[in-house]
């Protein structure tokens, strides 16, 4: 797409122009039941940051007290230091496309996009020209005069994006924008999304239960559960490091097997299982307690001919085996009450292995974390 046509609006394709978003300490209740408890979070300007997590984790409550279409129980937020829980939602200056705003299906994209500007009285002559960049910018400079009923889904996201962005908001909420696209599309959107934001450098929060996309997009993730912040980091740090056993399960696939804390020798930690397995990792967040869980990625455990000198070395068959194009998932017992899921790259040097057969698996101490109960949730204890 050409920027040729932006030159004489600044304000569009100026990047920069992102304010910080504050959350402290934000609360909702609902009766006795809290929705949010105690959120504080700081979103960096021009900052894409994602809110992932299970449904009724607090996403949305969180976007619609930042939106001011939800009063907090206690707590502030803040705009570049000012608070704004006072104000009502139009004077926030906040951009959002949630799920179920949709377009107004009687308005033209045109007007659906000038919408925003009208409310705020900018004179007709510069509502057309803005509405003309900002429909350029969604790369759909000829849709003006359709329905929204004339467009496919991810146009339709595209006019909702744009009539989000019309106005200049220096934030914007995205509650999740593209859950109903299908995987490719929304593939493509993901994409475009990204260099629509980073272009006009707008801080930006979505929300998603969708981790790849969390991962694909985002600078930073927050994931949430019960209310709560469980962990906010870079997805490589949530992947790599992730805090808890919650965030380890929800933020990638992983292995969790669980054991009796044998021995704990500078930052490893071994456990055997309930079928005898004895394996090592490195000590994540760690409380002394007798049982712990081991976390591995299940493309870091290796099989077969890949096995080398590793910590952890197990003799298993293949219990299943899934298929997933690039990749091949194996299911390998390696005890009467221990399984665990290998994800293999199918490159063409793999020679692939069937159920019923044996062989080795296993993986190095470092690409394992243990932790103890204490940090997680209370729950993985299958
Ligand atoms: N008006 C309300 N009255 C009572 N409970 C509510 C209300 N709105 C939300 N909740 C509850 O608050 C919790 C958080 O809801 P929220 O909509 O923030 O979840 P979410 O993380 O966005 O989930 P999803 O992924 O399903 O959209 C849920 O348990 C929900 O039932
Ligand atoms: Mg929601």
């Amino acid at each position: 797409m050409s920027d040729a046509g932006f030159s004489s609006c600044p304000s569009i394709e100026t990047r920069g122009f992102g304010k910080s978003v504050q959350v402290r300490l934000a609360s909702k209740f609902y009766g006795d039941f809290a929705a949010l408890k105690d959120v504080t979070l700081t979103v960096n300007p021009g900052e894409f940051l994602t809110l992932l997590g299970p449904s009724g984790s607090g996403k949305t409550t969180t976007m619609m007290a930042i939106a001011g279409f939800t009063e907090l129980s206690s707590g502030a937020i803040l705009i570049d230091e000012n608070r704004i829980d006072h104000l009502p939602p139009n004077r926030r200056n906040i951009g959002v496309v949630f799920q179920h705003l949709a377009l107004f299906p009687h308005m033209s994209v045109a007007d659906n996009v000038a919408f925003p500007l009208r409310m705020r009285g900018v004179p007709e002559d510069k509502v057309r020209l803005r509405v003309r960049r900002v429909l350029e910018l969604v790369e759909l400079p000829t849709f003006g005069e359709r329905l929204p009923s004339q467009l496919s889904g991810g146009q339709q996201q595209r006019v909702a994006f744009a009539r989000a962005v019309v106005f200049d908001p220096p934030v914007l909420l995205l509650d999740e924008p593209l859950g109903a696209l299908d995987r490719k599309l929304r593939e493509n959107m993901q994409a475009e999304l990204k260099r629509l934001q980073r272009q006009l450098g707008i801080t930006t929060i979505m929300v998603t239960h969708d981790q790849e996309e969390a991962l694909t997009v985002s600078d930073r993730i927050a994931v949430m559960s019960n209310g709560q912040l469980e962990q906010i980091g870079s997805p490589e740090e949530l992947y790599q490091y992730p805090a808890t056993p919650f965030v380890a399960d929800f933020v990638g696939d992983s292995n969790r097997i669980v054991g009796t804390v044998r021995t704990v020798a500078g930052d490893t930690c071994t456990i055997v299982t309930a079928g005898a397995i004895e394996c090592i990792g490195k000590k994540r967040n760690w409380d002394d307690a007798s049982v712990a869980a081991l976390v591995v990625r299940p493309e870091r455990v290796l099989v077969g001919r890949e096995v080398g000198a590793v910590a952890n070395r197990f003799n298993g068959v293949i219990e299943n085996v899934n298929y997933a194009g690039d990749s091949i998932k194996y299911v390998i017992r390696i005890s009467r009450e221990d399984t665990l899921v290998a994800k293999v790259r199918n490159a063409p040097h793999h020679s692939r292995l069937h159920v019923g057969e044996a062989t080795v698996v296993g993986w190095g101490a470092d690409d394992a974390v243990v932790f103890t109960p204490a940090n997680s949730l209370g729950d993985y204890r299958n």
